[in-house]
């Protein structure tokens, strides 16, 4: 009533008292008329926005990630703190150059309480600026960009994955412990690649080993074979690469027909061989990565999980399943916290700050970056699994440098 009053005012005293009346009731409240009237209805349902590729090399990462959060999700009955779920889905492509527009169109056009996305870290570059610009909750299930938990953190900002930083640096600690000292790295050539490589340089430099030649080439470019025989003449200790999905399967296949796979160690972030063993067969026997998952972990959750999900999809989870249910379960945290009133944001966020995820991973709790403090495990590829074979390094806690929360 009020509102129409406003935007059409007929009759100009009628129209004043009506100001002043307006005028006087937010001063009152301190403005908490108007907040209340943009509250959602009640009962109304949670609105999430999927921001994942569908298409592409990552395009598999994306479904995991998907199936991953409608299984926790399914698994509350269709609830979250109490509202039933109301699922909007974008294709990012992998695509940072319409990240911006894509994150825009779930925000404005559709109206989503959460941001669910992405798995491409210069795609996140771009969901973050929006999601800030808007105050918009966001939960990134994969994306590892090191900025979106340093410089960029925000108070609405969460991630139940990792950051480029801690795998890399877990699988440096790792190279240096064995006594290696001579390392070339070979990635893509984007904020994945060079802050996994700069994270395991940090950790395998402090212990006496060397990066001796830092090799790339463009995202989703997968012709190896210069770069592959580049390495090959390099003659290092061992080879340390960040690759993943569509083409991470290539990479480790033309590392064996190359004849390298007896000669070079090859070592990886986990996401060489997480979701890809089926299509990598017997090249990818035998390496070892580091990651914040693996296969043969003894924990419950773990057990329940991997049954329900074989049994849901007809497939065998991965860690992007993992992050994607463990993105569903902090989400959960926070709405259960204001009984699915998503309007009460500082809430919410304070629910989910103080969240201790009970994950298929092990538990782990948040950083004050928002970024989980998880442990990496070593994994060493036997048949169809990332067996896990030890703990590279326990709670690791991204730096989160040049973050002020
Ligand atoms: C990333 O772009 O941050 C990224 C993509 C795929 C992965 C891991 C990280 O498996």
């Amino acid at each position: 009533m009020q509102r129409t009053a406003l935007r059409r005012p007929l009759f100009s005293s009628l129209h004043t008292t009506l100001v002043a009346s307006i005028s006087a009731t937010l001063l009152a409240t301190g403005g908490s008329a108007l907040a209340q009237s943009a509250q959602p209805a009640p009962g109304a349902k949670i609105k999430v926005g999927f921001m994942l590729p569908y298409t592409g090399t990552y395009a598999a990462l994306g479904s995991a990630i998907e199936n991953g959060f409608r299984m926790y999700v399914q698994q509350q009955g269709g609830k979250l703190g109490g509202r039933d779920i109301e699922y909007f889905k974008v294709d990012d492509e992998s695509d940072p150059a319409k990240a911006p527009e894509n994150a825009t169109k779930l925000i404005k056009r559709d109206q989503v309480d959460v941001v669910v996305g992405t798995v491409h870290s210069g795609v996140q570059m771009g969901i973050v600026k929006v999601a800030k610009e808007n105050n918009t909750l966001l939960i990134i299930p994969n994306a590892g960009a090191d900025e979106a938990t340093g410089p960029l953190c925000g108070a609405n900002i969460f991630r139940t994955s990792f950051s480029n930083w801690q795998p890399g640096y877990a699988m440096g600690q790792v190279l240096a412990e064995r006594g290696m000292k001579k390392v070339v790295t070979l990635t893509w050539k984007y904020a994945a690649g060079e802050q996994s490589v700069k994270g395991f340089k940090e950790a395998f430099e402090a212990k006496g080993g060397k990066v001796v030649k830092e090799l790339s080439l463009p995202f989703p470019n997968v012709e190896f074979q210069a770069l592959i025989t580049e390495v090959a003449s390099l003659k290092p200790d061992a080879v340390f690469v960040f690759f993943a999905g569509g083409g991470a399967v290539k990479f480790v296949k033309d590392w064996q027909a190359a004849g390298l796979k007896d000669k070079i160690p090859l070592y990886g972030s986990g996401f060489l061989t997480d979701g890809t063993l089926e299509a990598q067969g017997t090249a990818a026997q035998g390496l070892e990565t580091t990651l914040h998952y693996a296969d043969g972990l003894t924990n419950a959750r773990d057990k329940t999980f991997r049954t329900d999900y074989a049994k849901t999809y007809k497939l065998q989870p991965d860690v992007y399943a993992v992050q994607g249910y463990d993105a569903a379960q902090l989400l959960a945290a926070g709405a259960n916290a204001v009984k699915g009133d998503m309007s009460r944001k500082p809430e919410v966020i304070k629910a989910m700050e103080a969240a201790k995820v009970d994950s298929p991973r092990g538990v782990f709790t948040l950083s004050k970056a928002h970024n989980p403090v998880q442990d990496f495990y070593l994994r060493k590829v036997d048949g169809r699994e990332n067996k896990v074979s030890g703990v590279a390094v326990k709670a690791l806690a991204d730096p989160a440098r040049g973050c002020r929360l």
